[in-house]
This record gives structure tokens, sequence and C-alpha cells, in this order.
């Protein structure tokens, strides 16, 4: 598995050669990626406690507000203090900015064909950490799980009327949903 993913990543460098110098080290691979992994658990860890206290206060219909407003800002906020570019994207995105680019749509199919966790690139001269995001915990169902059975009424409701263009409900537990992106700036 590691073996087709390696080759999978020398393509993908060589899809994107003209803009990156070739070849990354091990030691700065295994530094960048461990500092990439080290955020994105934090960040997340952030995050799912916010949620989680939004859905006590309010609901899931509340949090669903929260993550529209607040989830944006609390990674930036977080990206600042990380000096480096936090988010999140996906081939089924519920917010427009989290779609896949080019380079990402490849190295989508390379995460979906495996169990791999995480994975460093160069792009535009630009070492950025992608990691895998599952619907690991059933509370991700009630907002992004079968809408006939998982979402309340009120919820979908909500995420409808938030995110007209929303592609990302239909997910069973433990499917592969999304990568975090860490792109660092310096
Ligand atoms: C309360 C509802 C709610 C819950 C629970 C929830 N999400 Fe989301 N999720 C959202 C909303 C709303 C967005 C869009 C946020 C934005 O505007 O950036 C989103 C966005 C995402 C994205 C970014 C890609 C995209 O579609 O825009 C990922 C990845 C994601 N969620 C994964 C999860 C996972 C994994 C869980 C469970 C641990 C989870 N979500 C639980 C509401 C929820």
């Amino acid at each position: 598995m590691k073996t087709i993913l390696f080759a999978g990543i020398l393509l993908l460098i060589g899809l994107v050669a003209c803009q990156t110098k070739p070849g990354i080290s091990p030691e700065f691979y295994h530094k960048f990626q461990k500092e990439g992994d080290a955020i994105t658990s934090q960040v997340q860890g952030v995050l799912l406690s916010n949620v989680a206290g939004a859905i006590q206060k309010g609901g899931t219909e509340h949090a669903v507000e929260f993550c529209n407003v607040k989830a944006t800002s609390l990674v930036d906020s977080l990206s600042q203090a990380f000096s480096c570019n936090i988010s999140r994207v996906s081939d089924k995105n519920r917010n427009p900015e989290n779609a896949l680019n080019k380079t990402e749509a490849e190295l989508w199919k390379l995460f979906a064909k495996n169990t791999q966790a995480d994975t460093l690139l160069e792009i535009n001269n630009k070492i950025t950490y992608y990691k895998r995001i599952n619907t690991a915990m059933p509370a991700c169902l009630k907002c992004h799980g079968d809408p006939a059975n998982d979402i309340n009424g009120a919820t979908l409701e909500k995420i409808q009327t938030l995110y007209p263009q929303d592609l990302a409900t239909g997910y069973k537990l433990n499917d592969f949903r999304g990568l975090w992106k860490v792109v660092f700036t310096d």
C-alpha cells in the first residue's frame, strides 16, 4: 500500500514539477509530517469540542449555524497561531470554498483507494500537508448522514438554507469524508 501511495506521490510531484523543486528528503518529510499531524489533531480537537458544546446548547440545528459562522474564524485564528494556512477540502463539499483543486482531485483518488492517513507534497514551492478525515463518530451523521434517516428536519432545512449547493450528505459511519490541508507559510 505504501508503495502504491509513494508511486502516486511521485506521480503527483511529477504533475506539478514545473513549480516544484524535486525531492523532499526523508528527514524533511518526517519533520513536516509530524508537525502537520500535530497541528491538525489540535485543530480537530478544538473544532469537535466546540461543535459538541454548540449541540448541547441549542441542538444540531444551532450547531450548523455555529459551523457556518465560527468554524472558519476558529480555524483562521489557529492558522495564525501556527503560522500556516489550515483548511479542509472534500470531493463532496458543503462550503463552496472547500472544493478540491486539480492536484487534490488526483490526490483524493489515492486516499480513496487505501487507508493512508496523511501525506506531504510540495506545491507551488510551498510544503503542503494533507490528512484524512473520516466520519469517525456517529455525531458526524447528524449533519452529514442520510437526509431521510440521520438528519432531523430542522437541521436539514438550516443546512439547505445556508448551503444551497451542499454535497456533503449521504455518508455512513467511517466513510472517507475529507482532507485536512495545512500549507506551511514559513
Ligand atoms: C452540527 C452539524 C455538523 C456536525 C455534527 C458535523 N459537521 Fe461537518 N460540517 C458542517 C457544516 C455546516 C460544514 C460547513 C462549514 C463551513 O462553512 O466551512 C461542515 C464541513 C465539514 C467539512 C469540510 C468540507 C466541506 O464539506 O465543506 C468536513 C471535512 C466535515 N464537515 C467533516 C465532519 C466530520 C468528520 C464530523 C464528525 C466528527 C462532522 N463534520 C460533524 C456541519 C456539521
